[in-house]
């Protein structure tokens, strides 16, 4: 066993674990934070994308030891206190999910595009997110949704509209 300290959504939390102990099991298992998804836990699909020390990796090509002493930002810790984050607002109005288990991956992968390109085209959209997949929307909605984000931020949008309580899908979908 190993000792870690990580912070995950401005929490420090500190366990002992198994070295061979992925960050996304971490999350979910030890956490109890199962917004973040494992489709496939071989990096190839996205749903697992969680912030780590501010950029965007997938959470099952990184061992939790690998994470000792980082901040962590999940689904979970995305949004403000009282409302969705713009990314969560556009996947809602531009109906960018359908069964919603690649969201908060894509929520995820988004907001680290936004971070870097706060106006990004719809092919840079399309190629920030190549790493997320999708099974059910054809993707258009997606860009849709990242595109919204991006108008309400750089508008200087701060207080989400919505509740997370009424679409948990977009919020912190549990799987
Ligand atoms: Fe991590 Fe698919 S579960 S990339
Ligand atoms: Fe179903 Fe993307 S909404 S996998």
């Amino acid at each position: 066993m190993a000792q870690i300290g990580i912070t995950v959504n401005g929490t420090h939390h500190r366990h002992d674990v198994e070295p061979r102990l992925l960050l996304v099991h971490y999350l979910r298992d030890v956490l109890g934070l199962t917004g973040t998804h494992v489709g496939c836990d071989t990096s190839q699909c996205g749903a697992c994308t969680v912030h780590l020390d501010g950029e965007a990796v997938k959470a099952c090509n990184v061992l939790a030891v690998q994470a000792d002493g980082s901040d962590v930002t999940t689904i979970e810790g995305l949004a403000p206190a009282s409302g969705l984050h713009p990314l969560q607002e556009g996947f809602w109005q531009e109906h960018g999910l359908q069964c919603g288990f690649c969201t908060p991956g894509m929520i995820m992968a988004a907001a680290d595009l936004l971070k870097s390109n706060a106006n990004p085209s719809e092919g840079e959209i399309r190629h920030g997110l190549e790493g997320n997949l999708c099974r059910c929307t054809g993707y258009h909605n997606i860009v849709k949704a990242v595109q919204y984000a991006a108008a309400k931020m750089s508008a200087g949008a701060s207080v989400p509209a919505l509740s997370s309580a009424e679409h948990p899908a977009v919020a912190t979908t549990a799987r």
